[in-house]
């Protein structure tokens, strides 16, 4: 017989996931209610006004998608996006190219204006390819935390609006711990996810939608047969993913309560209180937790020798990446710290598997004693390393930033 779920004691101060606030765990454990119980659907009516808040933004179309931050990014494209429609995608990272390969998929007619990874891309830049390319939409990440960057937004949507563009950014591991007011920039659609700066675990993808990016969609109904009344005539071009059509997902949140998928009712619960744990703090006074405890993070990091990677002006506040010391077996490095303290932290992806380590400091984790911990255990992972490191130097870093 295999045993109760009983997973070991973990620190995680990897990119995400990270150990969720136990208040969002205590949510989710509460009993189910049916799909369309006052209860129920009073929940949902309130999650929507707490993610407004979240995004600030008064946009009427704010809401979760059911599944992981990228069913969020699908939803968005796939819903937007007709094929050969063309779409501009800045990419400074893997999930640059996730949004480029998910546009391919829509059909789009997909461009994209690179920079090495480690940089942010210019808003000259972006701008001149939008002027060349004419696209429908501009689809871009926010923080890419492949290389922990922080792509600036505001500029974007400004250009987004002169050129008649729509705007779509994919906040996932941003939202909640770096500034996203959605509507002062400009933006059309943000997804996102909770495992990050939430707190929460993933598995339930908050949007939000402006209303021109909803009526476009709208534009696009095709209520299911054995649901659709006479009034539900077909529009436009319908959207190729049943389950991410956010045409009908937006009138099942809506007055009408179209009946579409069964809602993930823990997954709802869960979302409720991460966005109440983030109100309840204030959104800023979180932004700025976050920017304090990566301050401490990165001062720490560079008190034990380590190299910081990428353009640190343009890190996101809740992680960092450190370049591997020559030498030092980086995974092995990480197993150590899983096995003997707990402690996970993250390498990167493609041309930087291997060498880099991520460390986040994001939201139930960004606290003090989260931060010092790690770089105590740090220093005895390098020290076993065999690297030169002087006794206590990162946890006295980070200290200073907070005093
Ligand atoms: C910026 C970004 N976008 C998308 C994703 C994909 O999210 P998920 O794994 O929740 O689908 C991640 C996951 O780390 C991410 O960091």
């Amino acid at each position: 017989m295999s045993l109760p779920i009983d997973p070991p004691p973990r620190l995680l101060m990897g990119p995400g996931p990270i150990t969720a606030d136990p208040r969002v765990l205590r949510a989710m454990s509460a009993q189910l209610v049916g799909q369309y119980d006052p209860a129920m659907t009073a929940y949902m009516t309130e999650t929507m006004a707490l993610y407004r808040q979240v995004f600030v933004t008064e946009n009427e179309h704010t809401f979760l998608v059911d599944g992981t931050s990228r069913a969020g990014i699908e939803a968005a494209l796939v819903s937007l996006l007709e094929p050969g429609d063309r779409v501009l995608v800045p990419v400074f990272g893997r999930f640059g190219h996730l949004l480029t390969e998910i546009a391919e998929r829509c059909r789009a007619e997909v461009h994209t204006v690179e920079v090495p990874w480690g940089e942010v891309v210019p808003a000259e830049l972006v701008e001149e390819a939008v002027v060349r390319v004419r696209p429908k939409l501009l689809a871009t990440v926010q923080g890419d935390t492949s290389t922990t960057m922080c792509q600036p937004l505001a500029d974007l949507g400004e250009i987004c609006r002169r050129h008649d563009v729509l705007f779509y950014c994919d906040a996932t591991a941003s939202l909640g711990g770096n500034e996203l007011p959605a509507d002062a920039w400009g933006l059309d659609v943000v997804t996102a996810g909770l495992q990050k700066c939430l707190a929460g675990p993933s598995g339930s993808a908050p949007i939000t939608l402006s209303p021109r990016a909803a009526a476009l969609i709208a534009a696009r109904r095709h209520v299911e047969a054995g649901i659709a009344t006479d009034d539900d005539v077909p529009r436009g071009a319908r959207i190729a993913s049943n389950y991410l059509d956010l045409a009908q997902i937006m009138e099942y949140w809506g007055p009408r309560r179209l009946n579409h998928h069964t809602e993930a009712t823990t997954m709802l619960y869960g979302a409720r209180e991460c966005a109440r744990i983030l109100l309840e703090e204030g959104l800023d006074r979180a932004i700025d937790r976050h920017r304090r405890h990566g301050e401490a993070m990165l001062a720490g990091v560079r008190g034990l020798g380590l190299q910081v990677f990428g353009d640190v002006a343009h890190k996101m506040t809740n992680v960092v990446a450190v370049h591997i010391p020559d030498g030092v077996d980086g995974d092995a490095v990480r197993a150590g710290l899983l096995e003997d303290y707990g402690l996970e932290i993250g390498t990167s992806f493609g041309p930087l598997h291997g060498r880099v380590w991520r460390i986040g400091t994001m939201g139930y984790n960004a606290r003090t004693d989260a931060v010092l911990t790690t770089l105590a255990v740090l220093e005895q992972a390098l020290r076993a390393a065999g690297v030169p490191v002087t006794p206590g130097a990162g946890v006295g870093a980070a200290r200073e930033v907070y005093a």
